[in-house]
């Protein structure tokens, strides 16, 4: 198991001014997954490039296993890259596809086979060793990709969007052989996707990109329960979190946060008392799940127009105009709440996110 390291990594492309990564320091700790996610064009690729060797940093230092590889080609790093496209090699066989990395070693022949039948069984792809790519399906192919990294039992797997090509339910298959062979193999890992769920069900680490700038680095329940500024709130979860303006009020012993059409007793948040200003701006968050259109035994409420409906199935999804701005409720199908009603939205104070409405920075 080793260790990834990068420090102090800047990016500049030819032809660019400004920078794509201005400077990254990133542990990816022996044996773990690191799933680098963000808003295209932040960086994610380049920096898996740059870890692979296929990219130059403009500064800065990558090791892995505590080795600095920094200047050294791709084929003497001992990773294995998993991409969107595949790319396998057309005119050879499934088997021979995924012995290729091992043939380019000089391996003996009996250990090629040997481990290339290991990854083919568990990948399920032992009917198919004999057939060429055009006569598989896109999953089938990703399997052979993948197949084609896990032979190779490299130091650290590196895997840009590799289920992006998949429909729904490959997706589902993949996303969790890729959790079974990381949970046996123990290969540390760096992988980029744009899909929550896989963010959230592989990672063991989350690493929340924008501009090239490491926003949160945590677990995936940390990312989702103690989200670090305004971005990450907004970024994790699906609908996105709301937002509502509020100042932070005192009176005697009570601290609340007033925005339009609303006010929360900030009971719990002592802490949160500015030193000299009687009030200061607050970025009120809370996502769609703890909204509800009955009572929560507060008598927190903010009144509105049902303006849209979404029905996904099991729940809906409900955007309420309201004085504080447009609210998203996730909430039960059988909600008899229907398009142009007058609803209240309760909101439990406990499942308020709050961030300073200036730095837009996580406070408490
Ligand atoms: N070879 C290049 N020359 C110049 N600019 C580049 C080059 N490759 C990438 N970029 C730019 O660098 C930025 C980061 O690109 P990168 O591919 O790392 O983004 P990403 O986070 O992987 O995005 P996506 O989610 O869309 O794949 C983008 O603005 C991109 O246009
Ligand atoms: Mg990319």
């Amino acid at each position: 198991m080793s260790e990834v390291q990068l420090t102090g990594i800047r990016k500049v492309y030819d032809g660019v001014s400004r920078p794509v990564i201005p400077d990254l320091d990133l542990t990816v700790p022996a044996g773990q997954m690191a799933v680098l996610v963000g808003p295209s064009g932040c960086g994610k690729s380049t920096t898996l490039r740059m870890v692979a060797g296929l990219e130059e940093p403009t500064a800065g230092t990558i090791s892995i296993g505590g080795r600095d590889v920094t200047q050294l080609p791709p084929a003497e790093r001992d990773i294995a890259m998993v991409f969107q496209s595949y790319a396998l090699y057309p005119h050879m066989t499934v088997f021979e596809n995924m012995a290729f990395g091992l043939r380019i070693q000089h391996r003996p022949e009996a250990e090629i086979r040997r481990r290339v039948m290991a990854a083919a069984e568990s990948l399920g792809l032992e009917a198919y060793l004999e057939r060429r790519p055009k006569a598989l399906s896109g999953g089938q192919r990703q399997r052979v990709a993948i197949g084609r990294a896990v032979v190779r039992e490299p130091k650290v797997f590196l895997f840009d969007e590799p289920l992006s090509n998949l429909d729904a339910k490959l997706r589902g298959d993949m996303r969790r052989e890729i959790a079974r062979i990381h949970r046996q193999s123990k290969t540390t890992s760096m992988y980029v996707t744009h899909d929550q769920i896989e963010a959230m069900t592989l990672a063991d680490l989350i690493v929340v990109l924008k501009d090239g700038v490491i926003q949160q680095l945590g677990t995936p329940v940390d990312i989702y329960e103690r989200p670090a500024n305004r971005f990450v709130a907004g970024f994790f979860g699906t609908p996105s979190m709301n937002f509502l303006a509020a100042d932070l009020m005192h009176a005697g012993e009570r601290t609340s946060a007033r925005g339009k059409g609303f006010e929360i007793p900030l009971v719990t948040r002592a802490a949160l008392r500015p030193a000299s200003a009687a009030t200061a701006k607050l970025m009120i968050g809370i996502r769609p799940e703890r909204l509800s259109l009955t009572p929560l035994g507060d008598d927190v409420a903010v009144s509105g127009e049902v303006a849209m409906r979404e029905v996904l199935g099991a729940e809906i999804v409900l955007h309420v105009d309201s004085p504080a701005g447009s609210l998203t409720v996730r909430t039960d199908a059988a909600s008899p709440a229907r398009l142009g009603d007058t609803v209240k939205v309760w909101l439990d104070p406990m499942a308020v996110h709050l961030f300073d409405g200036t730095t837009e920075l996580r406070l408490s």
